[in-house]
C-alpha cells in the first residue's frame, strides 16, 4: 500500500528499490572501510596509553589485563575448536585468540575484501594456518546451524542493521555450549545523537585550557561518511537480550572520553601534563558512571537461551552464571 506519493517519491518504497537502496549503503558502507583499513584503520580514544588502563580495569579490574585475556582465564580456559569473528577487519582478535591458544579453526568475516587481505596476511606472516577469512554481509548473514563453539565481535554489531537476522543466526550456529563474546559500541545510535547529548561533555571540554581544545565545539560522534555507523546501536542490547542469555556483562563508559578524545591537541603536551589531563577525563567518567549515567561501551559474554549445557568450557568448568 502506498502511504506517500509526492512528485517522485513512494512511501514505503517497492520492493526493488529497497534492494536497490541496500546494494547502494553497501557499496558506500564497503568503500568507506575499504579506505579506512587501506590507511590503517580507525583512531580511537582506547589507543591513549591511560584510557586503555582505565578500559582494562573497568572491564577486567586490572589495568594491565585486557578483555580477552580475561575472557581466557575466567570464561575460556582451552581452545574452542571452531571460532567465529564478525566484522573481523584485519583480524587482530583472531590473531590475538590465536597466540593465547584460544581456538582451533577460526574465520574471519568482514564486507571489506582490502580488510581481509590484510588479515590474510598478517595471519600468513604470523604463521597461523588455522586462521582464514571470507567475505560476508551482516546484514545477510547465513551460517551453518551448530557450526560454532564460540563467535567473538569487536565493535562490528553497531554497523549491521538487520540486528535481529545476524543474531538469531548467531544464535543458531552456536553448538549447544557455545559461547557469545562481544565488544560493542551500543550507545545512541546515528539518528538519536543530536546536541543536547553533548551537553555534559561539551561543558567539560570548554572547562579545559584553549591550547588543548582541536576544535571550539565538539561534534557528534558519527562518522556520517559511513551510513553504518551507529545505525542500530542502541538496539543491540534489548535484540541480544531476546536470543542470549547474558551471564558477563562489564560496562566501560566512553560517555566522555570517546566523546571529547577526538578533539584534543595532545601530541604536543609534555608527558605528565598529558597524563593528568586525560586521568582527570577518566575521574569525571568514571563519576557519570557511578550517578548512573548507561555506559557507551561494553564487553559482554552470552550464550543462546536454550542451550541445555553450561557454556563451553573445555576444561569441563562450569562458567559463572
Ligand atoms: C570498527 S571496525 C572493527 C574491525 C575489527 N573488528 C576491529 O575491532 O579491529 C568495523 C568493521 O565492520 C565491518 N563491517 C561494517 N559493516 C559490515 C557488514 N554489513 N558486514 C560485514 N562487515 C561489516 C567493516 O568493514 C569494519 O572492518
Amino acid at each position: 500500500m502506498c502511504l506517500l506519493r509526492r512528485g517522485c517519491i513512494e512511501w514505503p518504497p517497492a520492493k526493488e528499490t529497497t534492494l536497490e537502496m541496500n546494494r547502494l549503503q553497501q557499496l558506500l558502507v564497503n568503500r568507506f572501510w575499504n579506505r579506512t583499513h587501506q590507511h590503517g584503520g580507525a583512531t580511537t580514544w582506547g589507543q591513549e596509553a591511560g584510557v586503555r588502563q582505565a578500559i582494562n580495569r573497568r572491564i577486567t579490574g586490572n589495568e594491565h589485563q585486557w578483555p580477552v585475556e580475561w575472557f581466557a582465564s575466567e570464561i575460556a580456559k582451552e581452545a574452542y575448536p571452531r571460532v567465529l569473528s564478525l566484522g573481523c577487519g584485519v583480524g587482530a582478535l583472531e590473531r590475538d585468540l590465536a597466540s593465547k591458544g584460544l581456538c582451533g579453526a577460526a574465520l574471519g568475516v568482514d564486507l571489506s575484501e582490502q580488510a581481509l587481505e590484510i588479515a590474510r596476511q598478517k595471519a600468513r606472516l604470523a604463521g597461523y594456518t588455522h586462521l582464514d577469512y571470507q567475505r560476508a554481509d551482516l546484514d545477510q548473514l547465513r551460517l551453518e546451524p551448530k557450526s560454532f563453539d564460540a563467535v567473538f565481535v569487536h565493535q562490528a554489531l553497531h554497523h549491521v542493521r538487520d540486528l535481529e537476522g545476524c543474531l538469531v543466526q548467531v544464535a543458531k550456529a552456536l553448538t549447544p555450549r557455545g559461547v557469545f563474546y562481544a565488544d560493542e559500541y551500543v550507545g545512541p545510535s546515528r539518528h538519536e545523537w543530536k546536541r543536547e547529548l553533548l551537553q555534559t561533555a561539551e561543558a567539560v571540554f570548554q572547562q579545559l585550557p584553549r591550547a588543548v581544545r582541536r576544535r571550539r565545539r565538539l561534534q557528534l560522534p558519527v562518522d556520517w561518511r559511513d551510513p553504518s555507523e551507529a545505525v542500530r546501536s542502541s538496539d543491540i542490547l534489548p535484540v541480544l537480550a531476546e536470543h542470549f542469555e547474558i551471564f558477563e556483562r562489564r560496562d566501560y563508559g566512553g560517555n566522555l572520553l570517546a566523546l571529547i578524545h577526538p578533539f584534543l591537541r595532545l601530541d604536543e603536551l609534555p608527558i605528565v601534563e598529558r597524563r593528568s589531563l586525560i586521568d582527570d577525563l577518566l575521574g569525571r567518567e568514571d563519576e557519570l558512571l557511578a550517578a548512573g549515567a548507561q555506559s557507551f561501551y561494553t564487553v559482554l559474554v552470552a550464550r543462546p537461551f536454550g542451550s541445555s549445557s553450561p557454556p563451553f568450557s573445555p576444561a569441563g568448568d562450569r562458567v559463572a552464571t
